[in-house]
């Protein structure tokens, strides 16, 4: 399974890089403007910052809600970097630009998915990615660990190529879960990631391990 960094962060995402283990990053709005990238430049360069760092896919959000604004960003976006995959919402005209992207070669990732049908929709325009939102199912008592199984499961019966980017995870434990049920990639923070190293009983072995060969060697 892929890991992105689910962060605009930069000093984030230079660590999930150097762990050694970091295959792409995804951002929104939200986590650009948690990190105070303001203006259309000051964006552009941002991401192109982020591609030089990971060199593997990044995902950029247009802003725009409307066909012609959501084209129009896409391939000023897709023309920053080879690495930028443009980040579209799951409505109508977000589908239909992706079917546009599709036909042009320009990868997409198709997010805010709550619904296997709109997982059904953003295959059939060709995304590259879907972004089923875990996390945020979860918060109103939803299953978002089996929303991703449920389109793991349609793609692979209909063989569709793209790919499930379980996004909005919370744990180290969501992690587990999408390994659980197939998803191709899960977009996670950095805490999350970090986590699966944790368990005691390396920590005591390893303790074990030094203390009995300074009991010999000092
Ligand atoms: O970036 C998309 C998704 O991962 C957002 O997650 O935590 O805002 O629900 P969250």
């Amino acid at each position: 399974m892929k890991f992105f960094i689910d962060t605009a962060n930069l000093e984030q995402i230079r660590e999930a890089y150097e762990m050694g283990v970091l295959d792409g990053v995804t951002t929104n709005p939200s986590l650009m403007a948690k990190e105070g990238i303001k203006g259309l430049e000051n964006q552009r360069k941002h991401y192109i910052d982020i591609c030089n760092i990971v060199q593997a896919d990044v995902s950029a959000e247009v802003i725009s809600t409307d066909y012609e604004g959501m084209i129009r960003e896409g391939e000023e976006l897709a023309a920053l970097n080879p690495h930028i995959v443009v980040k579209v919402p799951c409505i109508a005209d977000g589908i239909r630009a992706i079917k546009y992207f599709t036909q042009k070669g320009i990868r997409t990732n198709c997010t805010l998915v709550f619904s296997t049908g709109q997982a059904l929709l953003a295959a059939k325009a060709g995304a590259t990615y879907v972004s089923p939102f875990v996390g945020r199912l979860d918060d109103i008592s939803e299953d978002g660990i089996a929303l991703v199984g449920q389109i793991v499961d349609m793609y692979r019966y209909y063989g569709y190529t793209t790919q499930v980017l379980a996004a909005s995870i919370r744990s180290t434990r969501h992690i587990i879960q999408c390994v659980e049920v197939g998803a191709d990639v899960a977009t996670c923070p950095l805490s999350a990631i970090k986590g699966l190293l944790k368990h005691p009983l390396t920590d005591s072995g390893l303790q074990k391990f030094l203390e009995d060969y300074k009991s010999i060697n000092g």
